[in-house]
C-alpha cells in the first residue's frame, strides 16, 4: 500500500487545476488522478516533492491521504519487456514470484528478488530499465541490516545514455548517494550507508501537524528532541515550517547518518555545520547535533528535561525504550511524544496497554495514545505509530 497526497478538486475545476500543477511541476509521475467516491470530484496525485503548503490557486483545495493508483501503462510495459527478454512460457511459470512494485529512490529503483526467480536478475533489470527511462540504476534488495537499519543492495543492471549495462557496472554509475525531494526540501542520503524511507512522507506530514497543535498548546517555537534521527527527514518537514522549530537536538548512533545530516542541515537551516560526523556537540546555540547512543542522553543533564516534542523512531525497540527517554521532556509544560513501533496485530492491545503504563502523566483532555496500523511489515507483524501528549507533572513525580 502506498499512501500518498492527493488533492480533492470539484470536477468542474480539474482542468484549471492540473494546468496549475502542471506548471508548478508538482504532478506525481505515472500515477493516475482518479474519482472521488462520490464521483463529485477527482483526486489529483501530488509528487512527493511539493511543498506541503502549495502555491496560490490549488491551496483552496483540500490534501487527502488516499493510496496512489499506478498507471498501468508503465507496468504494462515492464511485463512486455520480460517477455519479450525471457519468453512468455517463463514468465507464466514463475507467476506471482516476478517483483511487481519496487521502490523509486531519487534516480534509483529498489526491488526484492524472490528467490525463485533471483537468477533472472539481469533480465529483470533490463526490463525495468527499459520500461522506466529515468532510472539510472536498478538495485536488488535483501533487506534491513543490524540496528543502524542499513539495506544490503546489489547493482543489477544500470544505463549510460542509451545503454542497458548489466555486466562489470562501472563504479560511477552504482553510486548510491542520491537528494531526493520531498516537501519541498532536497534530502540527501544513502540507502547503503544509513536508513532512510520515501514511503513515511505522510507520516512526516502528520507529525508537522501535531507539531504545530503543540506550538499553538505553548504559544512558543518548539524544542524538538529527535534522538534516532538517521539523515534528519523529520527535521526537513518540520524546520520548513517558520517558527516551529525554536531549539533542536539530531542525533544518531550512524556516523554514516551523522555525516550526510550536516550536509542536509547546512541547506535547510542556511548555516555552517561540520563536514565530517562528530559526537554530539552544540553546533549552534540552539543546535546540538552529532553521534550519540539515544540510550546515554536521559541520564545527561546537559540534554535531560530538555524537549517539548521527542520523536522515537526505532519501531522494533519504542516501547522498550519509551520509558528510560520519557525524563527528555520537559515536564513544566505540556509535550508530546512521537512514535513508531512494529508490533504484530494480534498484540496491539497489549502494545497500547504497554505505552499507557510507560507513559502515566497524559495530558488530560488529549487522545489517549493508541497505535494506527500504518502498513504491513511482515505478513504478521503491522507498522504502527501513536502519539501521546504529556501532562505537566510537579517536582518528583
Ligand atoms: C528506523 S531508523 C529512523 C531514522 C530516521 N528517523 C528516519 O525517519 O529516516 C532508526 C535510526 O535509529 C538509529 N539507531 C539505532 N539504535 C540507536 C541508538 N541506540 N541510539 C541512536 N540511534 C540509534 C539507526 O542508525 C537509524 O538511523
Amino acid at each position: 500500500m502506498n499512501v500518498m497526497r492527493h488533492i480533492s478538486v470539484p470536477n468542474r475545476q480539474v482542468e484549471q487545476a492540473l494546468g496549475l500543477i502542471r506548471e508548478h511541476d508538482l504532478l506525481a509521475p505515472a500515477m493516475h488522478v482518479f474519482p472521488t467516491e462520490d464521483g463529485d470530484s477527482r483526486l489529483i496525485p501530488l509528487d512527493l516533492g511539493a511543498s506541503p503548503s502549495l502555491p496560490e490557486g490549488l491551496a483552496k483545495f483540500e490534501v487527502v491521504e488516499h493510496e496512489g493508483k499506478p498507471d498501468e501503462r508503465t507496468d504494462s510495459d515492464w511485463w512486455g519487456y520480460l517477455r519479450a527478454l525471457i519468453g512468455e512460457d517463463t514468465v507464466d511459470q514463475h507467476g506471482e514470484a516476478w517483483p511487481s512494485s519496487h521502490e523509486f529512490f531519487g534516480d534509483m529503483m529498489i526491488v526484492r528478488l524472490d528467490d525463485e526467480v533471483a537468477h533472472y536478475s539481469q533480465q529483470i533489470a533490463s526490463a525495468k530499465l527499459q520500461s522506466h527511462p529515468h532510472i539510472r540504476l536498478v538495485l536488488s534488495d535483501r533487506g534491513v541490516l543490524g540496528e543502524l537499519r542499513i539495506r544490503d543492495l546489489t547493482p543489477i543492471g544500470a544505463r549510460r545514455g542509451d545503454e542497458i549495462i548489466l555486466e562489470n557496472i562501472p563504479d560511477d554509475l552504482t553510486i548510491t548517494r542520491v537528494m531526493i525531494r520531498e516537501s519541498g526540501r532536497s534530502i540527501l542520503c544513502d540507502p547503503t550507508r544509513a536508513y532512510f524511507s520515501t514511503k513515511l512522507q505522510t507520516e512526516r506530514l502528520e507529525t508537522l501537524a501535531l507539531a504545530k497543535e503543540l506550538r499553538s498548546l505553548l504559544g512558543r517555537p518548539l524544542r524538538v528532541c529527535d534522538p534516532f534521527c538517521g539523515v534528519g527527514p523529520a527535521l526537513a518537514t518540520l524546520l520548513g515550517e517558520p517558527d516551529l522549530v525554536g531549539e533542536a537536538l539530531a542525533s544518531d548512533l550512524n556516523p554514516d547518518a551523522v555525516e550526510m545530516l550536516f550536509d542536509n542541515l547546512r541547506r535547510w537551516d542556511n548555516r555552517d555545520y561540520p563536514s565530517d560526523s562528530i559526537p554530539l556537540s552544540q553546533i549552534h546555540p540552539d543546535r546540538l547535533v552529532g553521534v550519540a547512543d539515544a540510550t546515554s542522553l536521559p541520564s545527561n543533564p546537559k540534554f535531560s528535561g530538555s524537549w517539548d516534542l521527542l520523536l522515537v523512531n526505532l519501531p522494533h525497540r519504542t516501547i522498550e525504550l519509551l520509558p528510560s527517554l520519557v525524563p527528555l521532556l520537559d515536564t513544566r509544560f505540556p509535550s508530546l511524544i512521537r512514535g513508531r513501533v512494529i508490533v504484530a496485530e494480534s498484540e496491539i492491545a497489549a502494545a497500547n496497554a504497554a505505552i499507557r503504563s510507560a507513559l502515566p502523566n497524559r495530558l488530560e483532555g488529549a487522545p489517549e495514545p493508541v497505535l494506527r496500523i500504518k502498513r504491513d511489515y511482515s505478513s504478521t507483524l503491522r507498522l504502527c505509530s501513536f502519539e501521546a501528549w504529556m501532562a505537566i507533572t510537579s517536582e518528583g513525580e
